[in-house]
């Protein structure tokens, strides 16, 4: 049974086959490969894109989709996650897709071998798919990503798109920098490998091929960190200021607040892709789907 908690879980073979696939189908639909079979997502937080990107993946591929609300669940009641994951693979779905606030939960729960688990973003630990579609996105445009060099920029401390894709980016080759206020920046521990850390943009935007821009996830943060949005924007809002026409890549994960993270006119631009995330989003996720429940 294989299940996705973290890109390390993924081969090299895997993440070529995975990308081949990914370009393959957003080419041309593929056939329902997945008919018959059923996925079901536990989204324990808040989504607008993971989640519907999965479900429409798996419809795409003739699977039948079941949500479970966890606030309309018995989860309300007092049962435990473990008792309520364990109930709903005795119904046999073919792949349970999970959300969870702890960085924990995924893999403890894959480790029970009931049903292949998908994590769909879990603490600030790890959000395979996400890494996937991103580097999908980088790859897309640069052709190969070895020695180009990305900012992280913003809330990078309490973000599970910047671990996982540091990580995954790092070990394709490409040079990751985070830049934000010292509070948003890391311990050594949260990738295995330091990354340089910078507070200003201006130090570093002549030196990279492409800029991630983070939400401040204020409800994660249990003091606040900054007075006011518009003193974190006036430092790291990517503008056009900032980035004039230099041939750099734009990325966010979603969801943007406009104007704090990316301006208006920057979200209009070439080279934004943020939209183009989203939809190579779909197409990484059905190839997963296929790799997971299919050609494993
Ligand atoms: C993010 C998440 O929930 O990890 N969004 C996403 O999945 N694309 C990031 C966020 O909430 O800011």
């Amino acid at each position: 049974m294989k299940h996705l908690i973290d890109t390390n879980d993924l081969s090299n073979k895997q993440i070529d086959d995975i990308l081949a696939d990914a370009i393959k189908f957003k080419k041309s639909s593929p056939p329902p490969l997945l008919a018959n079979k059923v996925m079901l997502t536990l989204f324990f937080e808040d989504s607008t894109r993971t989640r519907s990107s999965f479900e429409i993946a798996g419809k795409k591929l003739g699977m039948s989709v079941v949500h479970l609300n966890p606030s309309t669940s018995s989860t309300k009641k007092g049962e435990t996650l473990q008792d309520t994951f364990e109930n709903l693979c005795a119904m046999d779905p073919n792949t349970i897709v999970i959300r969870h606030s702890q960085n924990d939960i995924p893999s403890q729960l894959s480790a029970l071998d009931l049903t292949p688990v998908i994590n769909a973003g879990a603490g600030n630990y790890a959000h395979p798919t996400q890494a996937m579609l991103d580097y999908m996105t980088l790859k897309e445009h640069f052709g190969d990503i070895k020695g180009k060099t990305i900012a992280i920029v913003g809330d990078i401390v309490t973000s599970r798109v910047a671990s996982s894709a540091t990580r995954l980016l790092t070990r394709m080759g490409m040079n990751v920098i985070f830049v934000g206020p010292k509070e948003f920046l890391p311990p050594l521990s949260f990738t295995s490998d330091a990354m340089p850390q910078y507070e200003s943009l201006d130090k570093i935007i002549e030196n990279v091929d492409a800029v991630m821009s983070l939400r401040v996830q204020l409800e994660r943060h249990e003091t606040p960190v900054f007075k006011d949005y518009e003193s974190y924007a006036k430092k790291y809002c990517i503008t056009k200021d900032i980035i004039k026409d230099r041939d750099i890549l734009i990325l966010h994960p979603g969801p943007v607040m406009r104007n704090i993270d990316i301006t208006d006119e920057l979200l209009l631009d070439d080279r934004c892709k943020v939209l183009t995330q989203v939809k190579n989003g779909l197409y990484v996720r059905m190839a997963i789907l296929k790799n997971l429940l299919l050609d494993s």
